[in-house]
Formats: structure tokens, C-alpha cells, sequence
């Protein structure tokens, strides 16, 4: 190939080298989340503090499995995690607990089943495609691709939610999604480190109104389906509709079944973009999981401990923030050699790779639901637009690595445009 490599040691943010006070860490927290994380957490299996209350942040691979599986029940998502999610999704997959989330996890499995997932390929081909026609308009210019590949993650996620729907208002729907995760998004440190739902914050004065019409769209567009039955590839709501609790045969309402889709909606329009020159396509996935291990869309996982325990040999107390720094876990010197370095070989051997060291897409029975629709998604986009052109990084437009809800990349991924 002609083009240059791509960066072996892409744009990492600067961690924290110092203890900070609370004032200090609540401005860091509001500006960027992964500034927060002590630098010691790339090199230590665990570190704990207390600022305001007791947190830990755990890096270490058997600790990880002892949260995310062998000790679920002890370890439910953290009541800011909840807190910030709930006016947009409800009592859904994503934050319900117990025998509530256990019921619509087996609902809603089958239609995200690896026949399911596979007869959407066609969906995410034909939003690909379209993505890189856009982008092909803009050879030997740059192009901001985490715009591109924003609005293309959005059109799949809608296309396979509500397909046709002529309730759905796909352009309003983003607004209002934005809009949401735009005012929740400044999650400040008190939430972090699980301050009382009453202590005030910014993000609590949800926007209402945008949030209402949402719901009243995608209630619509379900009772309208109800009423008209599916024809052709079934498409998430089809599934979900179908789909009954395996063990009551419980089937979800309109209002849950709501909430959970906007949950697939609002979880899967995030993705990820890479810089690469690579032709071949089991290549591709390798790509993607490097990606995914450098800058985690889902940066920080946060658990509040139920019951007492030790991990990595500390004391954990009922009431403790336990994060799961997945940024730091990723970049660990002790579990990845050279780890600020761009290689997808890591990947050639994905058993080599210890299964709680590595998670993109979290662990145990509450790993995301949609991991296998995410990467298949990525892969086809990747792949769709390496066959017809190739991209190099802008010098001097950098994307910033920014945790917010999700990380995302401030300022946009400027890439040069050019034929293959
Ligand atoms: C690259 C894209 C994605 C990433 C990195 C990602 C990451 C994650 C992570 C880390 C979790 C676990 C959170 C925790 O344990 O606290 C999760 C859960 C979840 N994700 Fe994803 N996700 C992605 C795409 C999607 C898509 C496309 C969907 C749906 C269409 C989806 C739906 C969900 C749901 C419903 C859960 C909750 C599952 C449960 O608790 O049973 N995600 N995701």
C-alpha cells in the first residue's frame, strides 16, 4: 500500500497525576470523566478513595468476573446510573434488576440471536453504502467521519427499530435524544461517587416536552404495528412484539416495550471510528477490537456495593462506589504490553485475549445485549468504506477522547479523503 501506516500511538488524554480536592475533581469531572482517573489506575489492579464517599476503581481481571457474574446480585448498577437513565428509558433492560430485568432479558434475547442479527446485514450494508457515497463526494478534501458515522449508526439502529413506520420521525427523534443526552450528559463528580438523589444537579432538569413527543412517537408506531401486523424481514419491534418471557410467557406492554427500544436506540447509535489502511476483512474485526480497547464507548461501568467483600484483598463495604474503569483496565500495563499502542494483532488469537480484561461490551449475564449487532455493524461499515477509499489524519485536528455519557471524540474525526 501506498498510504502512510496509521498512527501506532493514536491520541490518549492525559490521566491524573496528583490526589484532587473536591472542588477540583468536580470541575475536571464536569470538562471530561476520564481525567478523573488517577494515572496509578493504568498500573494498579485496584485503587480506592473517598471523596465524599467511598469508591473504589478496580482494573484486575478475577475482580471483574467477581462483580460482573460471580457476585451479580451484590453488585447492582450504581443509583446514579439509574438515576441519569431512568426519565429516558424507563424500567428497562438496561437498568432494571433482579426478577424485572431477568424476565425482559429473555424476552428480548431472541431477537438479538446470531440469525436475527445476521438478517440485518442487508440493513447495515445499505446505510454503509450510502455513508460512503457521502463520503466519496469528499475525495482529496477532509471529512469529519464521527459525524458520518453518527448519522449512519442512527439510520440502522431506526431502520431496524421502527422500520417504515410512518410515526416515527426519525430527524425528531435524534433531536430529542441529543437533547436529552446533551442535559443529563454534564454527570457531575457527586454523581460519580453516588451523592443522594436530592442533592440538586444541572442534568436533573430534564427538558420534558422532547422527551414526551418521543415517547408519544414510538408509542404510536407500536400500537400502529400491533394493528398491522409485519411483513418481510422482521425487524426489532416484529422480534420484540413476538418475543415472551420463555419461563411465564409474559409479553412486554406497550410502555415496556417503548422504553426498550428507545434504550436499543439511545445505546446503539454510538460507534466508533478508526483510521486504517487494511485490505482483508477478518482483518477488519481485528480493527474494531483494537479500537474498542483504546477508546471504549463505554469508558466507565459503576456499581454500588450491596453486601460486604474483599477484592483484590481490600475491604468493600455496603454502600461503596465500585467503578470499572474500562479506559484504565484497557490501557493496563499489567495486562497489555505497550498498552497505548495501536496493534490489532493483540487480537489474531482472540482466546489469548483474558475474557475480564477486555470489556468493550461489559460481562457476565448483563453484557450488552447488542454486542453482536455492534461489531457486525462496524465491521460492514469499516469494510464498506475501505473497499473504495482510503483516509489519513488530518495534522494538527486531533480528535479529544471526551467521557461524557459515552466517549466520544471532541472536535469530530477529521480524515483526508482519497480513492483506494
Ligand atoms: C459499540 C457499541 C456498543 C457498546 C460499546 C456497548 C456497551 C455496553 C456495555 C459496556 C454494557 C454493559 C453496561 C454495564 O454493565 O453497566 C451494555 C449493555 C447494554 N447494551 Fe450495549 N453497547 C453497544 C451497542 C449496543 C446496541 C447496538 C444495543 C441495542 C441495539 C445495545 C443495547 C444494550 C442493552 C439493552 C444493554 C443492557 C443489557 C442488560 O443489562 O441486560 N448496546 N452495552
Amino acid at each position: 500500500m501506498d498510504m502512510p501506516a496509521p498512527s501506532s500511538q493514536p491520541v490518549q488524554v492525559p490521566l491524573a497525576t496528583r490526589p484532587m480536592g473536591v472542588m477540583d475533581s468536580f470541575r475536571t469531572g464536569r470538562r471530561n470523566l476520564l481525567e478523573l482517573i488517577p494515572e496509578i489506575a493504568t498500573r494498579q489492579p485496584m485503587v480506592s478513595g473517598r471523596t465524599v464517599k467511598r469508591w473504589h476503581m478496580v482494573m484486575d481481571p478475577a475482580a471483574n468476573r467477581r462483580i460482573l457474574k460471580d457476585r451479580l446480585e451484590d453488585y447492582p448498577k450504581s443509583d446514579v446510573t439509574k438515576m441519569i437513565l431512568r426519565p429516558a428509558i424507563g424500567e428497562s433492560l438496561f437498568i432494571a434488576e433482579g426478577a424485572h430485568w431477568h424476565w425482559q432479558r429473555r424476552a428480548a434475547a431472541p431477537a438479538f440471536s446470531v440469525r436475527n442479527v445476521q438478517a440485518l446485514a442487508p440493513v447495515m450494508t445499505a446505510a454503509a453504502e450510502r455513508a460512503a457515497e457521502r463520503v466519496a463526494a469528499r475525495r482529496g478534501r477532509a471529512a469529519n467521519l464521527f459525524d458520518e458515522m453518527v448519522a449512519t449508526t442512527f439510520a440502522v439502529i431506526s431502520d431496524v427499530t421502527f422500520s417504515g413506520g410512518k410515526a416515527f420521525d426519525r430527524t425528531a427523534v435524534h433531536g430529542a435524544i441529543d437533547a436529552y443526552i446533551a442535559s443529563t450528559a454534564r454527570i457531575s463528580l457527586l454523581d460519580i461517587v453516588g451523592a443522594p438523589a436530592w442533592v440538586p444537579r444541572p442534568g436533573r432538569l430534564l427538558s420534558g416536552p422532547a422527551m414526551r413527543s418521543m415517547k408519544a412517537m414510538a408509542d404510536q408506531a407500536i400500537t400502529e404495528r400491533r394493528a398491522a401486523g409485519h411483513a418481510g424481514v422482521p425487524d426489532l419491534l416484529d422480534l420484540l412484539l413476538d418475543g415472551e418471557d420463555p419461563e411465564t410467557g409474559r409479553r412486554m406492554t406497550t410502555a415496556e416495550l417503548r422504553d426498550n427500544l428507545l434504550t436499543f436506540i439511545v445505546a446503539g447509535h454510538e460507534t466508533t471510528a478508526t483510521v486504517a489502511d487494511l485490505p482483508a476483512l477478518p482483518y477488519i474485526r481485528q480493527i474494531v477490537d483494537e479500537a474498542l480497547r483504546l477508546y471504549p464507548p463505554a469508558a466507565f461501568l459503576s456499581r454500588t456495593a450491596r453486601a460486604p467483600d474483599t477484592l483484590c484483598g481490600r475491604e468493600v463495604r455496603p454502600g461503596d462506589t465500585v467503578m470499572l474503569p474500562i479506559y484504565a483496565l484497557h490501557r493496563n500495563h499489567l495486562l497489555w504490553p505497550d498498552p497505548h499502542r495501536f496493534d490489532p494483532d493483540r487480537f489474531a488469537d482472540p482466546k489469548a485475549v483474558d475474557r475480564f480484561a477486555y470489556l468493550p461490551f461489559g460481562g457476565g449475564p448483563r453484557i450488552c445485549i447488542g454486542a453482536s449487532f455492534a461489531l457486525q455493524e462496524a465491521v460492514i461499515v469499516l469494510a464498506t468504506l475501505l473497499a473504495r477509499l482510503r483516509f489519513t489524519p488530518v495534522p494538527g485536528r486531533e480528535p479529544q477522547p471526551v467521557l461524557i455519557l459515552t466517549l466520544r471524540p471532541e472536535g469530530g474525526v477529521w480524515l483526508n479523503v482519497a480513492e483506494a
